[in-house]
């Protein structure tokens, strides 16, 4: 196993519950350690941006509504296998279907309101890393 990173956004809904700490806290139980972390309202571009592979979706206009709605926390996490065990740590994205103990199980309130995002695969990891955190900092030599 690959010791990879991958990135990790509260999504406000998780920051208005006052559950950062205890996401954060399941994250590093599960050997998931943050490397990289800051707390940002983001702007309808950020978020139209951030989620521009959804823009075709019937949901867009909900989705960048709600993530814009309050803060975020967003991280990079790193640890053995990361992109997948942060899926597992997650849950499913809809926290219906999410199993016990997971986060979207634990707090998420339905599809949209789903607490958490994480990278889908070590290359969008790295795309998504490089949206919010410098280049400098997260890939020095590229
Ligand atoms: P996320 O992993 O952040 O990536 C895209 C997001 O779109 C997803 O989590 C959900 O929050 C959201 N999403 C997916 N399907 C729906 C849906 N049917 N209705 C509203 N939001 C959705």
């Amino acid at each position: 196993m690959a010791i990879e990173r991958t990135l990790s956004i509260i999504k406000p809904d998780g920051v208005e519950k006052n559950v950062i700490g205890k996401i954060i806290a399941q994250f590093q139980e599960s050997g998931l350690n943050p490397v990289g972390m800051r707390m940002v309202h983001l702007s309808q571009q950020e978020a139209e941006g951030f989620y521009a592979v959804h823009k075709e979706r019937p949901f867009f206009g909900e989705l960048v509504e709600f993530m814009t709605r309050g803060p975020v926390v967003v991280m990079v996490l790193e640890g053995e296998d990361a992109v997948a065990k942060n899926r597992e740590v997650m849950g499913a994205t809809n926290p219906d279907e999410a199993d016990e103990g997971t986060i979207r199980a634990l707090y998420a309130t339905d599809i949209g309101e789903n607490t958490v995002h994480g990278s889908d695969s070590p290359e969008n990891a790295e795309k998504e890393i490089r949206y919010f955190f410098s280049d400098v900092q997260y890939f020095p030599g590229n």
